[in-house]
């Protein structure tokens, strides 16, 4: 999207035209006084993280910009220097390595989640241990001072918890549903979050969309019916899993828009925080639904089965699963939403396919019939959102 200001004098607030990022979040933008004849462009796919003031050259006229990092805001490229505006080409290349990243992470994370989910089928626990690698990387990388800590007071953790609730039950939801279905059929109904979003939208916040918005739902709820009834392994916990997945990851995007608004944190602390909240909130339930006796017993089970590698298969689950979010958080610094949720799709796919391919899952034509509208629908969802 393209914000010009071109008119004489008039107050401009380009906030509104910047679409919204993962968190639900539009840039914060003084307001910007307007120059006659002179043309300012904001191209919506250059993000910043730290607060930005740009001057323009013409001293007499000073115009300042001002954006915050949990904004994720945009207008870097006003009057800006040459040699000190990222080029295309390199704004495109970095862009391009954080999606690489983030797909190849999180393949890797659902072939070792289902390794272990395979061998050792406890959800509750392997969901919380993916939550306490993340946590404890995230803290001993502030400790040491690789990575800055955020300045944090009551108020943020306060409007953190929902979110952190949402992100709990969808997170601990999605791995019980691989837990009794295939990968690829659990990403298949995760394909399905747009029509979500738009129904608890439409109907709980009282927000309406355009006719294509609502017409790009059909092939997207069309395509996850076609794909559940023909699916072979069906499971309707594994199913009711991925629904109320998709239900909740479409709440903490909701609650973060909210609660998130004018805060000023990175997409990488912010996921570190949530992660340490829903860990917080997680571990007691696992521990009432699953507890250490029947652990000790799974566990034994597995490393006779598997051998000593399945510790690995554990530790690999946990840390991808860390690292794979907390690069999609922080490539959403860069991108928009709308190339965030494209790129969401594209991940979806990766996953799909390479599981097929690694658990040998058997497809029908039909069953990857409806898994095929059902992606197209959600491109079409973020081409009608654009
Ligand atoms: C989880 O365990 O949280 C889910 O696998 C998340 O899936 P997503 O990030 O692909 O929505």
């Amino acid at each position: 999207m393209l914000c010009s200001v071109k008119q004489p004098r008039s107050t401009f607030t380009c906030s509104d035209l910047m679409p919204r990022n993962r968190l639900g979040l539009k840039p914060q933008i003084s307001s910007l006084p307007a120059i006659a004849n002179r043309k300012r462009v904001f191209p919506s796919n250059v993000f910043v993280r730290r607060p930005l003031f740009l001057s323009l050259k013409d001293q007499s006229l000073p115009v300042e910009c001002r954006a915050y990092e949990a904004d994720v805001s945009q207008p870097v490229n006003v009057d800006f220097p040459a040699e000190k505006a990222p080029s295309e080409a390199a704004q495109r290349l970095k862009i391009s390595v954080y999606f690489a990243t983030w797909w190849a992470l999180n393949v890797v994370f659902n072939i070792y989640n289902k390794k272990v989910l395979n061998a050792f089928p406890y959800p509750w626990l392997t969901s919380t241990l993916s939550l306490a690698a993340g946590s404890l990387i995230m803290l001993i990388s502030w400790a040491t001072r690789m990575a800055e800590a955020p300045k944090t007071d009551f108020e943020f953790w306060k409007t953190l918890f929902p979110v952190a609730v949402a992100h709990t039950i969808g997170h601990v939801a999605a791995t019980v549903s691989m837990s009794k279905v295939a990968v690829s059929f659990t990403h298949i109904i995760k394909s399905g979050e747009p029509a979500f979003s738009v129904l608890v939208s439409r109907f709980l916040l009282g927000e309406s969309f355009p006719i294509p918005v609502y017409l790009s739902l059909v092939p997207i709820i069309g395509g996850c019916s076609l794909a559940a009834v023909t699916e072979l392994n069906f499971n309707m916990i594994g199913f009711m899993g991925a629904m109320i997945s998709n239900l909740a990851f479409v709440f903490r995007n909701i609650f973060s828009k909210r609660g998130m608004k004018g805060k000023s944190i990175s997409g990488m602390n912010y996921y570190a925080c949530l992660s340490i909240m829903s860990l917080l909130i997680l571990a007691p339930f696992t521990f009432a639904v699953e507890g250490p006796q029947l652990w000790a017993a799974g566990w034994k089970q597995a490393l006779t089965q598997i051998g000593p590698n399945f510790i690995w298969w554990v530790v690999a689950q946990s840390v991808f699963y860390h690292l794979y979010n907390q690069v999609s958080y922080m490539s959403l610094d860069q991108i928009s939403p709308l190339t965030f949720s494209v790129g969401n799709t594209m991940k979806r796919i990766s996953v799909i396919v390479s599981s097929i391919i690694i658990f040998h899952t058997p497809v029908q034509p039909v069953n990857a019939l409806g898994a095929a509208i059902a992606i197209l629908g959600t491109f079409l969802y973020s081409q009608a959102k654009q």
